[in-house]
């Protein structure tokens, strides 16, 4: 049953509202880690993409940083590339790579020598110079975790951390620290070359358009709030599966494994946005502070909470030790002590090897209290579903009576699916987003420092829990799952 939406037919001036966007202000954006998969990925096609929507500046420059030695033209052959291959706006779609290629520049340097920054400071105020820039500049890590600190010192010692004008900000990628300890260590060393407020830590899933969503479903509606919490919800299942394997990510992945790569991160942030308070404003004091209240309320995860697991034939990847304990699944069952939610159990899972690839966040409901229909004695309660990806959709589960003779009843879905109302493409890449806000100051999508070493605390101990679990590629993940899930009577929802 598709839901009745108020889209762009009934208010013509809705879509074009939807898709309205202004320019920001010109930016140097300076990328290190430039000949790296992240920017030929993710950051490259965001970018286009960004150009393309005419959201960008024509007078934004781009400068890649790295060690390789490239040309300018080698640099832009390799970031067309990857536009070609992965942007929401090919060249086909968007035929202006002409006109954009001249943005693009390129500095090689080793990132722990001094020349190299005294060299990107000169080639930047040329381009301010000549390009009249305003003097911004947002600076994007994107290399390996280890040279974070080395970069953010040398960019303090070239002076390069203020500008005489317009603003100076610095994105970093995840993983942000290993543990609570290094990520308090990072925060000071950022924190000795940066003020908070030019710091910019991304979580990918943060600049989702459906992650976002989970907001507006919340607040923007009068109807679910009231139903957002402990009087109503049985319990709120979190899962982030995938199919694919560690691969050629398997030296980092065995380091750092599930709870580290997706849980400290991903998951957290999905829970923080479904169990926070509404704020009272949406802005990125207000809405980090709501977010680091729940992990505050999160109560230590007992043993008998944690399922850990490890696919098989993990240890056969090329960069995994023979012996390792690394988790490539985990399951957990976490409460969040406050007035809202005492007693509900969150369950979180995610995986590498699983049966598929899904993220959503499902709810279910109570029972009804009185049982109408003897009829139906196994009545499924109401669930309702947030669908982050693929399909991306929310569908309603309720009870409908099957039409005919007594009162038998049927669970049946009401559902609204953004790719019906919004067209196959509406949804921007996380990256395009995030960019977007950051070159606009908006750090609400990304996380603080505080959040950031909470979410550590909370993952920390998880981390030395045991033998992970065998399970068979393909499937859901060890069955001990299951049992963790089935004794709340209930089972994961989006293996049907
Ligand atoms: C990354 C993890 O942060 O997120 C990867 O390091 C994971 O291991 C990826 O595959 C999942 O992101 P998405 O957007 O594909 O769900």
């Amino acid at each position: 049953m598709m839901m009745k939406y108020f889209g762009s037919a009934m208010y013509p001036f809705l879509r074009e509202n939807v898709m309205m966007k202004t320019m920001v202000e010109p930016a140097l954006i300076v990328i290190f880690g430039a000949s790296g998969d992240l920017t030929q990925r993710k950051l490259g096609p965001a970018l286009h993409s960004l150009s393309c929507d005419g959201v960008l500046s024509p007078k934004t420059r781009v400068v890649g940083v790295a060690r390789s030695q490239y040309t300018d033209k080698g640099f832009r052959d390799r970031i067309y590339k990857g536009v070609e291959m992965y942007a929401r706006l090919t060249p086909k779609a968007c035929s202006l790579w002409s006109d954009f290629a001249e943005q693009y520049t390129y500095v090689s340097g080793h990132y722990d020598d001094p020349d190299t920054y005294r060299r990107l400071a000169a080639h930047l105020n040329a381009l301010d110079v000549e390009q009249d820039a305003g003097g911004n500049r947002l600076f994007y890590l994107a290399t390996p975790p280890v040279l974070y600190p080395v970069i953010v010192e040398q960019l303090g010692k070239a002076g390069l951390n203020r500008g005489q004008r317009g603003w100076t900000r610095i994105i970093i990628e995840k993983p942000f620290g290993h543990d609570f300890e290094s990520a308090r260590q990072l925060n000071t060393q950022v924190h000795a070359v940066f003020d908070e407020t030019q710091v910019y830590r991304i979580d990918h899933y943060l600049g989702k358009e459906t992650v976002q969503n989970i907001m507006t479903f919340r607040f923007a509606n009068a109807i679910f709030e009231p139903l957002w919490n402990r009087n109503y919800v049985a319990h709120v299942q979190i899962t982030v599966s995938e199919d694919v394997t560690v691969g050629e990510r398997a030296g980092y992945y065995d380091k750092a494994g599930v709870l580290r790569d997706m849980f400290q991160n991903h998951l957290l942030q999905l829970l923080m946005l479904m169990a926070m308070e509404p704020p009272s404003a949406f802005n990125a004091r207000v809405l980090r502070d709501e977010k680091v209240k729940v992990l505050q309320a999160i109560g230590p995860v007992q043993a008998e909470d944690v399922v850990l697991g490890q696919y098989v034939g993990y240890l056969d990847e090329d960069g995994v030790a023979p012996d390792s304990r690394t988790p490539t699944y985990a399951a957990l069952r976490l409460y969040v002590d406050n007035w809202r939610w005492q007693g509900v159990p969150f369950y979180l899972r995610s995986g590498k090897g699983l049966a598929r690839k899904v993220s959503e966040i499902s709810l279910q409901f109570k029972h009804v209290p009185h049982l109408l229909f003897p009829e139906n004695v196994d009545l499924m309660p109401n669930h309702l579903t947030l669908r982050i990806q693929p399909d991306e959709a929310i569908q309603l589960r309720f009870a409908t009576k099957i039409p005919g003779a007594g009162m038998r009843v049927k669970p049946v879905d009401m559902e609204f699916k953004y790719a019906t109302d919004f067209g196959e493409t509406a949804l921007p890449e996380a990256y395009e987003r995030l960019l977007l806000d950051a070159l606009q100051g908006d750090a609400s999508l990304f996380t603080r420092a505080d959040e950031i070493e909470l979410a550590w605390q909370l993952i920390d101990p998880l981390t030395a829990r045991g033998v992970p679990l065998l399970y068979p590629l393909g499937s859901w993940g060890p069955g001990a799952a299951d049992v963790l899930i089935g004794e709340q009577a209930c089972s994961w929802f989006c293996e049907d």
